[in-house]
């Protein structure tokens, strides 16, 4: 697990970038919940973490596709590949990310 950063130091609506290699960005929802995606976006290189969160996804800040925080997958172009997802657990008050091996994202 890889700690991100205080629960309460993410506040609603907000992002956390994780500058491993490929970037992970954590993502809070205004309700509340955490999900976490490769940071790069899949149609150019743009950081998802620089988009805006509206409710459960992300948008591209530089084409407007809307990656699902709960899939990785894009609402329409000019993205067509998902980005990977990763499980964020809370622990002690501090968000992690569950880095999967690759076998274990496909499935
Ligand atoms: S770089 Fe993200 S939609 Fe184009």
């Amino acid at each position: 697990m890889i700690p991100v950063c205080p629960l309460d130091d993410l506040p609603p609506g907000e992002s956390h970038r994780l500058d491993l290699t490929p970037p992970i960005s954590v993502f809070r929802t205004d309700d509340g919940e955490l999900y976490a995606l490769d940071d790069t976006c899949t149609h150019q290189d743009a950081s998802l973490a620089d988009g805006w969160i509206e409710e459960c996804a992300v948008e591209c800040p530089l084409h407007a596709s809307r990656f699902d925080l709960r899939t990785g997958k894009p609402d329409g172009l000019p993205a067509k590949t998902a980005v990977r997802t990763h499980p964020v657990v809370v622990v002690d008050g501090v968000i992690h990310v569950v880095l999967l091996s690759a076998t274990e994202a496909r499935s």
